[in-house]
């Protein structure tokens, strides 16, 4: 579905990346990973770096772009999440998670915007979640509004850039059984298996989502199968809202 397709993949050492990595490159896209690490990660390109630096993610459309001739596709994936109330989010945490949720992929799709205007169009896909891209939920101020943030960018972008032939549009999912999910759990002292085996007893479909189920969705609102959707913001959720 992806063959000649050149596609640029934030958060490709994360448990959702991986699996969006390995299926793209599967249907024949050629990758170029963006992670803290991305040894290991089987890619046509690797461009390791911090997304908390604005001068990264400003180059890296670019820096995609030149290592695969060309680029079709991002995914913007990355993403990190804080816990509690705002009375106990600290400084760092706002400067971690607006930079890493918000700023980052602002700063990617302004960067890539023109290049992929300028090219006859592209797919952007961001992450945004049921908590906070389509409702708050408890205990997670900061996390919400940065995945409420995400998710309008993304309607204003899904508008703004329809007519240069870029299509932006965002997956809000539910909880993802990933590293993310399971270090949580682990702080808070309990068994990640078993936490996931309860949580997915709470899901109409009776399990948390896996990584490829999350995955499958943002290959498709990258694909040519998307073709008429612009600022879409899609929940997947196995049944389950926030609210
Ligand atoms: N797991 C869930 O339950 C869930 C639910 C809804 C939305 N999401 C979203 O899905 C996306 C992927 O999450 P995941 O569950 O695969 O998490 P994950 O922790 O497994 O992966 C996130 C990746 O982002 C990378 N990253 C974080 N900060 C970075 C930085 N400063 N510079 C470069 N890379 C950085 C990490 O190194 C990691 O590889 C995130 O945007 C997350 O908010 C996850």
């Amino acid at each position: 579905m992806f063959e000649g397709k050149r596609a640029l993949v934030t958060g490709a050492a994360g448990g959702i990346g991986a699996s969006i990595v390995t299926k793209l490159r599967a249907q024949g896209a050629r990758v170029a990973v963006a992670d803290r690490v991305t040894d290991g990660i089987e890619a046509e390109a690797h461009l390791p770096g911090d997304l908390l630096d604005g001068s990264y993610c400003d180059a890296l459309p670019a820096a995609a772009q030149e290592a695969l001739g060309g680029l079709d596709i991002i995914i913007n994936n990355a993403g990190v999440i804080t816990r509690g109330p705002v009375t106990e989010t600290s400084d760092a945490d706002w400067d971690l998670s607006m930079g890493v949720n918000v700023q980052a992929p602002f700063r990617i799709c302004r960067a890539a915007i023109p290049l992929m205007a300028a090219t006859g169009g592209g797919a952007i896909v961001n992450t945004a979640s049921c908590w906070g891209g389509k409702a708050p939920g408890p205990n997670h101020a900061l996390y919400c509004m940065t995945k409420a943030a995400i998710a309008h960018l993304t309607e204003c972008m899904g508008m703004d850039h329809a007519h240069q032939g870029i299509r932006i549009n965002a997956v809000c999912p539910n909880e993802v059984n990933t590293p993310m999910l399971r270090s949580g759990f682990a702080k808070r002292g309990f068994d990640p298996d078993k936490a996931v085996e309860e949580l997915g007893k709470t899901v109409p479909l009776g399990r948390i989502a896996e990584p490829e189920d999350i995955a499958d969705v943002m290959l498709f609102l990258a694909s040519d199968a998307a073709r008429y959707m612009c600022g879409a913001l899609v929940e997947v959720n196995g049944g389950k809202p926030v609210a």
